[in-house]
């Protein structure tokens, strides 16, 4: 493989200092073999830029910090490799989120909302008893539990959602993926007519323009559609009952 020099053009903004304008910058350096975006950006970090903002924590695809722009398309920057990409390469926060400072964004408080606006826990009046046997649950529906608990945060969905740019209340397909997933624990005991109100609108599954965006940016390869689908048709056979 011959290595290539690449160029790559931030984002930088600090929203902390009056009066600051926002620019690109330009950055040079050597491709490696294997080289992802994040071991570039912590490259510049150390031998060229060291007030250069972003976010990791694990470089695995698991926690959902590192979320980006990539050429314009909302990525992970520890999963995408260079080879993948041309040689000039443009880096923006993901919109949506709060902006932090330059690649740097809080998707913590947008998920933390979405978690207390979806009752985002098992609701149940049981009284938790230790001498109690463990309750007991069929692998099929623990397996569809393990599947939607595979989002990982990482807001790449949402940032790439039309109806999220454009509406702050929407939920996203993170937020239905969320909401799915209760639907499916028996342990759970709110009727399906508690989901109506907080998705059967405009800021849930009604608001879904089926661009499939979400399915296609999802780092995880979930299948967002077939969940929403799923929430979508519960709410319409409730609309019915309501
Ligand atoms: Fe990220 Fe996929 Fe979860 Fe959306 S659904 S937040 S893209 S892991
Ligand atoms: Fe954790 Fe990229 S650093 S997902």
């Amino acid at each position: 493989m011959k290595n290539r020099e690449l160029t790559l053009n931030i984002f930088r903004y600090d929203p902390n200092i009056p009066g600051r304008e926002p620019y690109m910058q330009p950055y040079s350096l050597q491709e490696t073999e294997g080289m992802t975006i994040f071991i570039a950006l912590n490259q510049i970090r150390e031998n060229q830029d060291p007030s250069l903002k972003f976010d990791f924590v694990c470089r695995a695809a698991i926690c959902g910090s590192c979320g980006m722009l990539v050429n314009g398309r909302p990525r992970l920057a520890c999963k995408t490799l260079t080879r993948d990409l041309p040689e000039v390469i443009t880096l923006m926060p993901l919109p949506v989120f709060k902006l932090i400072g330059d690649l740097s964004v809080d998707t913590g408080s947008w998920f933390r909302q979405l978690s207390i606006k979806t009752g985002a826990w098992v609701h149940s009046d049981k009284s938790f008893n230790p001498n109690c046997q463990e309750e007991r649950m069929s692998n099929e529906t623990a397996l569809k539990i393990y599947e939607a608990e595979r989002c990982i945060e990482c807001g790449c969905c949402i940032a790439g959602c039309a109806t999220a740019n454009i509406r702050d209340d929407f939920l996203g397909a993170a937020g239905l993926y969320k909401i799915a997933r209760f639907m499916v624990d028996p342990r759970d005991e709110r009727p399906e007519e508690k989901y109506f109100d907080v998705v059967s609108s405009e800021e849930g599954v009604f608001g879904c323009l089926g661009l499939m965006a979400c399915e296609d940016n999802c780092p995880m390869e979930l299948p967002l559609q077939v969940q929403l689908a799923y929430v979508r048709r519960k709410m319409a056979l409730i609309g019915f009952r309501v």
